[in-house]
């Protein structure tokens, strides 16, 4: 889909319809207020909007769609789209309101849709963020995994033109910003989405150079060998159990002046399938652990945003790309091993996988020497409990990073919450037998004891943030603007926070 944005008059917009944001009334049962520009499209349609406002047809609540037939203008169809109380709005609702109008149009087979954009301006929302969240909303919310759907979905909304009677310019630099996240977003997505059968390690690292070539930016892929030789123990140690030898993939981007500069170093867990090894899973939902690539789906994406936002910055990315099943060459829960910075770890529970894949990329990034370092993994089935499904877990060493993290994870509409890190919780991974074991108590503070194996792997005075996206990574259930499957969470987080670093 093509997006457009221009200055014009929406009651001459020559397509197939046009979507307008609608407010609803602060006081119950009060006719919801037509923005200006639909009062002029109205007149000319002799008064079906109002009309229908009036017998309380539509409300304006957040979400809500209604569709007219637009008699005596130049289009088809007027949607109306809710977008919720003033005094209750969020700039995320500009998001959820593209979504609606687009994916409503795509059932309604329209082509060309039109959105009023100065309907959605207000507090938070100048003309550039509008044109940005509008995109993003659109972009993912249209999004549909279909790789391996033989029969393909045939509507499908050709453009969408973003019209103002304001500053156009501040609206496409706007929309070109957002239709480069989403995408990338949708990159990631579609990577993730892929199954296990298919998206092995090796298939990942291909896509990972792929891309790389395209948005041009650096893609080394270490093999089984190199893994070997770089005293990788961690990432072969999880690799044992399965048929398809692990991959090791580096990124590297360098962006205008920033030579000699230290590099972000951004961290993804790739595991392509995660059965628990002998530690095995119940079988209920297994299906899902094909997302526990979801982390470095995530880094590949977010690459290929930095890359094409041109990011002034240079950034390190590593995947450790590994399936976890428990063939007869499996890691045992007792058995010991040494990871690549030359720690010990007691293996209590083969399930704990992530955490050990993750330990061998975070002492590998030393050699970058990383001006800060960010990790996105599915880590723990404990953060779902902790927090839900409306924010992914944030922990980490660095007050300063760590506030960036949130701020970025308001404005991209990707929250997270911050999980304590205190000392009294190392307690919790210590081993009898080895340095560190990995796994803590039962039932006590999983994902913080995820993080504070991590953390024993941080090269030293390297400021760090942990993001555990284990229920932001997909969705069992589509919201607003994000349907079924892989979220593509991180994306639009990193590219947020790479503003500020
Ligand atoms: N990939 C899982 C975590 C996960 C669970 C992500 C559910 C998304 C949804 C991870 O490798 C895992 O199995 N973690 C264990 C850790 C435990 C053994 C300490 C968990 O969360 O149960
Ligand atoms: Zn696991
Ligand atoms: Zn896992």
């Amino acid at each position: 889909m093509d997006v457009v944005a221009a200055k014009g008059l929406l009651a001459e917009f020559k397509g197939d319809t046009v979507a307008l944001g609608v407010f609803e009334r602060e006081e119950k049962g009060k006719v919801p207020e037509l923005f200006i520009t639909a009062k002029r499209i109205d007149a000319k349609a002799g008064g079906i909007l109002a009309e229908s406002l009036k017998k309380g047809e539509f409300t304006g609540k957040l979400g809500a769609v209604a569709t007219y037939h637009a008699r005596g203008l130049p289009m088809r169809l007027i949607l109306l789209i809710g977008l919720g109380k003033r005094s209750e709005f969020e700039p995320d609702a500009v998001r959820q309101a593209a979504a609606k109008a687009c994916c409503a149009a795509r059932e309604l087979g329209v082509k060309k849709l039109g959105f009023c954009v100065d309907s959605v301006v207000g507090k938070g929302v100048d003309l550039e963020v509008a044109g940005r969240l509008l995109t993003e909303g659109a972009i993912l919310g249209l999004y549909r995994f279909e790789a391996y759907k033989t029969e393909k979905e045939k509507k499908e909304v050709e453009s969408l033109h973003l019209i103002t009677s304001g500053n156009a310019k501040a609206l496409a630099e706007g929309a070109c910003k957002g239709e480069i996240i989403a995408s990338s977003a949708n990159l990631a997505r579609e990577i993730c989405n892929d199954p296990g059968n298919y998206a092995t390690p090796e298939k990942l690292a291909k896509f990972a150079q792929g891309i790389a070539a395209k948005y041009g930016f650096k893609c080394k892929v270490l093999g089984k060998r190199e893994i070997e030789k770089e005293k990788l123990g961690g990432i072969l140690s999880v690799s044992a159990g399965s048929h398809q030898p692990p991959a090791f993939v580096i990124l590297e981007y360098n962006g205008p002046k920033s030579a000699g500069k230290k590099p972000i170093v951004l961290i993804g867990k790739g595991i392509t399938f995660d059965s628990g090894g002998i530690s095995i899973k119940p079988s209920k939902d297994m299906e899902k652990m094909k997302f526990d690539k979801a982390g470095a789906c995530a880094i590949f994406g977010a690459f290929a945003a930095a890359a094409r936002l041109r990011a002034p910055l240079r950034l390190i990315g590593l995947a450790p790309l590994v399936e976890n099943l428990p063939g007869g060459e499996a890691s045992r829960p007792g058995d010991i091993i040494r990871m690549h910075s030359g720690k010990t770890v007691e293996i209590i529970s083969t399930d704990a996988e992530g955490r050990v894949i993750l330990g061998d990329a975070l002492s590998y990034s030393a050699r970058f020497k990383p001006k800060a370092i960010l990790d996105l993994a599915t880590l723990t089935g404990a953060c779902v409990a902790a927090l839900g499904y409306e924010c992914s877990g944030l922990l980490g060493n660095d007050e300063t990073l760590l506030a960036k993290v949130e701020s970025a994870g308001g404005r991209s509409g990707e929250r997270v919450w911050r999980l304590p890190m205190w000392k009294a919780y190392n307690e919790y991974n210590r081993s009898d037998n080895a340095d560190i074991k990995n796994v803590g108590p039962p039932s006590a503070a999983g994902t913080i004891c995820g993080a504070k194996f991590l953390e024993a792997f941080v090269p030293k005075g390297v400021p760090w943030a942990h993001v555990d996206i284990a229920a932001t990574a997909w969705n069992d259930k589509p919201s607003a603007y994000m349907g079924l499957g892989a979220t593509g969470v991180g994306v639009r987080l990193i590219a947020a926070l790479l503003d500020e670093l």
